[in-house]
C-alpha cells in the first residue's frame, strides 16, 4: 500500500484542525504541509508558529516541504516546531550535503525535492545522505495544477539509482486517482494529494481510493 501525504494547502485554512483530524481519521500516514516564502516561489504560505500548532493537534508525521530560498538557515526552526521530515529543494541548496547532514543531525528525516525541469543526476553524491526524493509533478507554488507526465521517468530512474536502499520515493503534484496509479507503477511509494482530496466531495473517499492504488509486483 502506498503512504500517503494529505497537502493542507488545500484544507480550508479556518478550520485546519478539522480537516487535518479528518485525513487522519481517514487512514493518511503523513500530513504534508508547504512552506512558501514568496521568494522562492510565488507564493506564501505559514511557518513554524502554525507548524507549532498542528503538532499539538495530530500524531501522524508532519511532511513538511520547504519551498524556501534560505532553508540552509531555516530548518532548524521548523524542525523546533515539530516537523519529522524535512524536505528541501536542491535548487535552493548551494550546500546540499551539508544541509541533509544537519537535518539528520537535528534528528528529523532529510528529504530533497526535484523541480520538474531538475535532472534526478544531480542527487547521485547524496545518495547517502537522504531519506526521502520528493518528485515533482507540477513546479511547485500553487494547488491544483496539471500532473506533468515526465515525472513518471524520472520516478523509475531515481529507483534505479536508489535500488537497494531504503529512501521513500515521494510525488507531489497533480495527484489523483489515474496519475496516482502511474506514479505506483513507476515506483513511488508516498503520493501527496492536495486539491484531490480536499476540494471533493467526500474527501475520506479520496483518501481511500488512493491508499488502495498498488505496485504491479505486489499482486499475486
Ligand atoms: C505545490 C505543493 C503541493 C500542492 C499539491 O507546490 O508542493 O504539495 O499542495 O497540490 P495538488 O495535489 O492540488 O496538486
Ligand atoms: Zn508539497
Amino acid at each position: 500500500m502506498p503512504l500517503i501525504a494529505p497537502s493542507i494547502l488545500s484544507a480550508d485554512f479556518a478550520n485546519l484542525e478539522r480537516d487535518i483530524r479528518l485525513a487522519e481519521e481517514a487512514g493518511a500516514d503523513w500530513i504534508h504541509v508547504d512552506v512558501m516564502d514568496g521568494h522562492f516561489v510565488p507564493n506564501l504560505t505559514l511557518g513554524p508558529p502554525v507548524i507549532r500548532r498542528i503538532r499539538e493537534i495530530t500524531r501522524l508525521p508532519l511532511d513538511v516541504h520547504l519551498m524556501i530560498s534560505n532553508a540552509e538557515a531555516m530548518f532548524q526552526h521548523y524542525r523546533e516546531a515539530g516537523a519529522d521530515i524535512l524536505t528541501v529543494h536542491q535548487e535552493a541548496c548551494v550546500h546540499l550535503q551539508r544541509t541533509l547532514a544537519a537535518i539528520r543531525q537535528s534528528g528529523a528525516k532529510a528529504g530533497v525535492a526535484l523541480n520538474p525541469s531538475t535532472q534526478p543526476e544531480t542527487l547521485q553524491y547524496v545518495i547517502e545522505d537522504l531519506d526521502l526524493v520528493l518528485v515533482m509533478s507540477v513546479n511547485p507554488g500553487y494547488g491544483g495544477q496539471k500532473f506533468l507526465s515526465s515525472a513518471t521517468q524520472k520516478i523509475v530512474r531515481l529507483k534505479e539509482m536508489f535500488s537497494g536502499r531504503s529512501v521513500w520515493i515521494e510525488v507531489d503534484g497533480g495527484i489523483q486517482e489515474d496519475t496516482g496509479r502511474l506514479c505506483i507503477q513507476a515506483g513511488a511509494e508516498v503520493l501527496v494529494a492536495g486539491s484531490y482530496v480536499y476540494h471533493s466531495s467526500d474527501p475520506v473517499k479520496a483518501i481511500h481510493n488512493l491508499k488502495q492504488l498498488v505496485h504491479p509486483a505486489s499482486v499475486v
